[in-house]
């Protein structure tokens, strides 16, 4: 499988998927990264291991409808069978995502459906959970919202600032994200769209 990886800034994540690449375990070919702030570390990331490595600055669009449009067609070039959003931090408009429906997929830092949005490390200890963790979706119109792929946790722990906790999910994170491209890759994932979008994981 194609893949292309869009990113907006260390691209800790892309990295973990890179390392599965070059020891054989995604499944699939990283064939560009995409990164909509031009001195994202991922960019160096995605260029030390021989990676196409691009950039669209959204600051140069007038509207989110002409950002969406441009990086489309930016990501379209290199045909891919699967768009990878880690760490990517732009709102999507719905032609975008019905666009890439059942062939993007998204990690965000929670156990959703909690904490939806951002700053989800300080709202889960605000909010006095016992757990945190992180989840992969697949993305539709709804931030944060599609139908769950597969999720991690942890526990929080008294002494837990968000950085220490942001740690903690972020080392899931590397384990559970490439899992989650490869199973795609292997074609043992499907978004059915249906009213109700559900997954399916097979054997
Ligand atoms: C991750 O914590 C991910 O859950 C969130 O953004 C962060 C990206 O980190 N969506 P990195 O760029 O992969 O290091």
């Amino acid at each position: 499988a194609r893949i292309v990886v869009l990113i907006s800034g260390s691209g800790s994540n892309l990295q973990a998927m890179i390392d599965c690449q070059q020891s054989g375990e995604l499944g699939g070919d990283i064939v560009a990264v995409i990164s909509n702030r031009p001195g994202a570390k991922g960019l160096e990331r995605a260029t030390k291991a021989g990676i196409e490595a691009q950039c669209l600055d959204h600051k140069a669009f007038a509207d989110r409808e002409s950002f969406d449009q441009a990086l489309q067609a930016q990501i379209d070039q290199f045909q891919p069978d699967l768009v990878v959003l880690a760490g990517f931090m732009r709102i999507l408009t719905p032609t975008f995502t019905e666009h890439y429906l059942g062939r993007m997929i998204n990690i965000h830092p929670s156990l959703l459906p909690k904490h939806q949005g951002l700053n989800t490390h300080q709202r889960a200890i605000d909010a006095g959970d016992a757990q945190h963790g992180a989840t992969v979706h697949f993305v539709t119109a709804e931030l944060d919202g599609g139908p769950g792929i597969v999720q991690v946790a942890v526990d929080i722990e008294a002494k837990d600032t968000s950085e220490t906790l942001a740690q903690r999910v972020q080392y899931q994170e590397h384990y559970m994200f490439p899992l989650a491209v490869q199973w795609f890759c292997q074609g043992r994932l499907r978004l059915h769209k249906d009213g109700n979008n559900h997954v399916s994981l097979f054997d």
